[in-house]
């Protein structure tokens, strides 16, 4: 007898689409693979869609922020305060100077760092800070620059999540002299793995453009191409940073279709809240106002009071289900290395930990049909249901 088996929602599929294998295509035969011309218009097409007056490619958002902390001229025993909530990435590249990670807390509503808790974490050696827009919900900036401002610390924000993100109508990547992108697989836009800096100064836009590329001197990528010279100096130590052609011709595509794309994100997150707003088992994210979301994740809380199951029973329920998931984050300071290097203990970070427990990222990607949406919403529906207290 045959059986019905209900379609698969992975948790993140990137539309790729016929336009961008045929942009891909066309720099395989173009003889040019590597950086060059299309890194630069891509370049120019993200700092036009930002309105930042410079965009530099980059190999991820990670090398983005080493080589941010290495124009504002980061020292060993530094101090950089990162939330606990966050990828690694955004606390491993302070120790690429020998400087420290200062974890802080975040705050309720958002999860975006807590202003509290970095007050009570600055130090004489506290350098710099880097708020992360977590899941594409804008931090205040306006409060952060401020703040920053009057304790003289630099501000490098993690825009990972946070393309296209505004605050205040303006978007993320122009609030601070400094913003990092990720155009990692799951992320908004996609290059498979690239980031992109972007600053309005013009002496941090050369400096990261010097050292993205083994600080060599401008336009050394050309060095093999007909209009280029084989003549080029080398006048720092930097790092393999570039972006390649192929990368950004996919990142010119995905950058032409970002609103589009946003658009559905945006629908999937408000079907989801309107589905999900009858269960008490389930917290949906909060918005606050004058910002526009990237809805890069979409985040609910298990409420803990309402079901017999905790998180991973949900989550291990959904994936019984056909459904894909993730959880965002696991608190840095659980983390063996954070414990082990920087002295981290569990019970730290209340806020960050209680989230921790509770979240679930749901599914939420252009390529998703309205039917996949109320699926999961249907899924979670039944196990609350099946569950209940
Ligand atoms: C908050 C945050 N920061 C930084 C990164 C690193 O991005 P990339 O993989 O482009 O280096 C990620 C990646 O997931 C992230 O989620």
């Amino acid at each position: 007898m045959a059986t019905t088996v209900a379609k698969l929602i992975p948790y993140h599929v990137p539309l790729i689409e016929e336009e961008e294998i045929r942009a891909v295509e066309e720099v395989f035969r173009s003889g040019w693979i590597t950086t060059g011309p299309k890194a630069k218009s891509f370049e120019e097409a993200f700092a036009r869609y930002v309105g930042a007056r410079h965009a530099l490619a980059v190999s991820s958002c990670t090398a983005g922020l080493h080589l941010a902390l290495e124009a504002i001229g980061l020292k060993e025993g530094d101090e950089v305060l990162v939330p606990t909530l966050t990828f690694t990435a955004t606390a491993e590249v302070v120790t690429y100077f020998k400087a420290n990670p200062v974890l802080v807390d975040s705050e309720p509503c958002h999860i975006n760092l807590s202003l509290e808790d970095i007050e009570r974490k600055i130090t004489a050696r506290t350098r710099a800070l880097i708020p992360v827009h977590f899941a594409g919900h804008p931090c205040p900036m306006d409060s952060i620059l401020d703040f920053a401002e009057s304790k003289h610390l630099a501000v490098i924000e993690d825009a990972a999540h946070a393309l296209p993100a505004k605050y205040k109508g303006r978007y993320i990547g122009t609030w601070s002299p400094l913003t990092a992108f990720s155009f990692y697989a799951t992320k908004t836009i996609t290059t498979g793995e690239g980031g992109m800096v972007t600053t309005d100064d013009d002496a941090l836009a050369s400096r990261i453009s010097l050292m993205r590329l083994h600080g060599m001197s401008r336009d050394a990528w050309k060095r093999y191409s007909a209009e280029g010279s084989w003549r080029y100096e080398v006048l720092e130590a930097g790092y393999k940073y570039n972006l390649t052609d192929i990368q950004a011709a996919l990142g010119l595509v995905q950058l032409a279709k970002c609103d589009a794309m946003w658009r559905r994100r945006a629908a999937i997150a408000e079907r989801y809240t309107q589905g999900l707003s009858t269960l008490d088992a389930y917290r949906t994210p909060r918005v606050a106002p004058h910002v526009q979301h990237a809805w890069h994740l979409y985040v609910i809380l298990v409420e803990p009071g309402a079901l017999r199951i905790h998180r991973d029973q949900v989550i291990e329920e959904l994936s019984q289900r056909g459904i894909g998931t993730a959880v965002h984050f696991i608190p840095l300071h659980l983390h063996p290395y954070y414990q082990r290097q920087w002295g981290y203990r569990s019970g730290e970070f209340p806020v960050a930990e209680n989230y921790f427990g509770k979240c679930i990222s749901l599914p939420i990607y252009p390529g998703m049909s309205d039917g996949d949406v109320d699926r999961v919403v249907e899924s979670l529906n039944d196990i609350a249901s099946k569950f209940r207290r």
